[in-house]
């Protein structure tokens, strides 16, 4: 089978973009702001940067790093490394992660593409936040459009796979990306000149310590694996396709920074625009739905704004749908290779969409699914998967192999390479053990001794 060539990125370029277009996605534009408004604006944003600095980087670095390392997909690459089979498991909590992930995701990407016809069809003409929300509620209630509008992402996602024309997908980044930045600062500028929106910025930066909460570390440490697409493999692929030469810390920070850029703006553009409209911030996952648009109404070229916005966030959307069904397509494909049928890229993808078709149909007809898919994924299977593979990479491989990557000799390099290791080895594995202790009620309990 020729499927498992494995490619390389000729250029830095390259891989940054397509590991930047995997990571910005609906976790940045949709998902921040939502979770930052119901957990306390200012509070959520500082536990996140911190998080995207000690977790963030580090993991983003760890997968990476099994990927180069192995040039294998989440797959082969623990097999690989460990050379037996007892770190295999690890790769079907990946595939199942991606599976709930795929669920509500294409759901959200599916809401993005109605708002982009509507815009289109200038439906939101004359609207404020407050017809917005009828407006969703309308939208949410019409199951099977919902459905449907999904499927335009799922039909989207799988012709790029099927079609292969991933290289064309990371060349149009190019364009797109810094488009997507100025839209995002010309829309900050706009929504700085609502009136009363220094209370959302205020809402945004202030930080209350006293809102830190246990949870609230949860919450952002979730967010800020999904955001930076880290926890289920998907950039253990890419670290596959580096080459030798290719720096894996230049490549995580830059990816790290842009992420976070994004996701700030967006919060610098929901914020002020809530609390201009008077929304409230903790309304949950329509809170973006509704207050983009109105925003628009407020810009000139209203029309065009609002096209070209949600235009540039589908596409946001579909960078990221790709590099979720690619983990799945890929693990079938490599996980059938030696078998008696062994299915090729183009089955594949015909059978991942009709898994991911079942999954969003659960997450359409069920809310609760829809709900549950979202807040397990980012805070139980992700940060598991996330434990794992830190004490895979800090404790079972060999240390001489890591130093040699991140920097051997004296210097600078050579200190940062030694404190990534202690993160990896001892950091993250027993935060997260901490947090999930927390989760059956640890806090609560010390809280009462005292
Ligand atoms: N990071 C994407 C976002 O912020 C979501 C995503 C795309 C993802 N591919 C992934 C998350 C792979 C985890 C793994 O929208």
């Amino acid at each position: 089978m020729t499927e498992h060539k494995t490619p390389s990125f000729s250029s830095k370029v390259g891989l940054i973009l397509a590991t930047a277009g995997s990571a910005v996605g609906l976790g940045n534009i949709w998902k921040f702001p939502y979770e930052a408004g119901q957990s306390g604006g200012g509070a959520f944003l500082i536990v996140y940067l911190i998080c995207c600095l000690l977790f963030g980087l580090p993991m983003l670095m760890t997968e990476l790093y099994i990927g180069k390392q192995s040039q294998k997909s989440a797959y082969g690459a623990f097999r690989k490394l460990s050379n037996n089979n007892r770190w295999q498991w690890m790769s079907w909590v990946c595939i199942i992660t991606a599976l709930l992930i795929t669920g509500f995701y294409f759901e959200v990407t599916g809401w993005c593409f109605h708002y982009l016809f509507a815009a289109i069809g200038n439906s939101f003409k004359g609207m404020t936040a407050v017809t917005m929300q009828t407006h969703f509620a309308q939208l949410m209630s019409n199951k099977w459009a919902l459905f449907g509008y999904s499927m335009i992402a799922v039909v989207a996602t799988a012709g790029v796979l099927w079609f292969d024309v991933n290289k064309g997908i990371e060349r149009l980044s190019k364009i797109l990306m810094p488009l997507l930045l100025v839209m995002m600062i010309l829309m900050v500028i706009r929504v700085l000149m609502l009136d009363g929106s220094h209370k959302g910025l205020e809402f945004f930066f202030k930080v209350d310590f006293s809102k830190i909460t246990p949870n609230t570390v949860l919450a952002a440490l979730g967010q800020c694996f999904l955001s930076l697409s880290v926890g289920l493999g998907a950039l253990i692929t890419y670290g596959a396709y580096m080459q030798k030469s290719q720096n894996i810390t230049a490549t995580s920070l830059q990816v790290v920074i842009l992420d976070t850029a994004v996701a700030v703006l967006a919060g610098m553009i929901i914020f002020p625009a809530v609390f201009a409209f008077g929304v409230n911030p903790a309304e949950g996952p329509q809170l973006v739905f509704v207050v983009l648009p109105a925003i628009f109404e407020k810009m000139s070229f209203a029309w065009l704004s609002g096209v070209f916005f949600f235009l540039l966030l589908c596409i946001a959307a579909i960078t990221s749908t790709i590099s979720l069904m690619e983990v799945i397509v890929a693990f079938i494909n490599e996980a059938t290779a030696k078998t008696r049928h062994p299915l090729n890229r183009h089955k594949s993808v015909i059978i991942v969409s009709a898994m991911i078709m079942l999954t969003i149909g659960a997450c359409v007809f069920r809310e609760e699914i829809f709900n549950w898919s979202d807040d397990f994924t980012a805070n139980i299977l992700i940060p598991l998967n996330a434990l794992a593979m830190t004490i895979f990479v800090g404790w079972f491989l060999p240390k001489k192999d890591l130093l040699e990557e991140f920097g051997k000799e004296k210097g600078f390099k050579h200190y940062f390479a030694l404190c990534y290791l202690q993160i990896v080895r001892y950091f993250i594995p027993l935060t997260i053990v901490i947090i999930f202790l927390n989760g059956l009620g640890l806090w609560d309990a010390i809280q009462k001794l005292f």
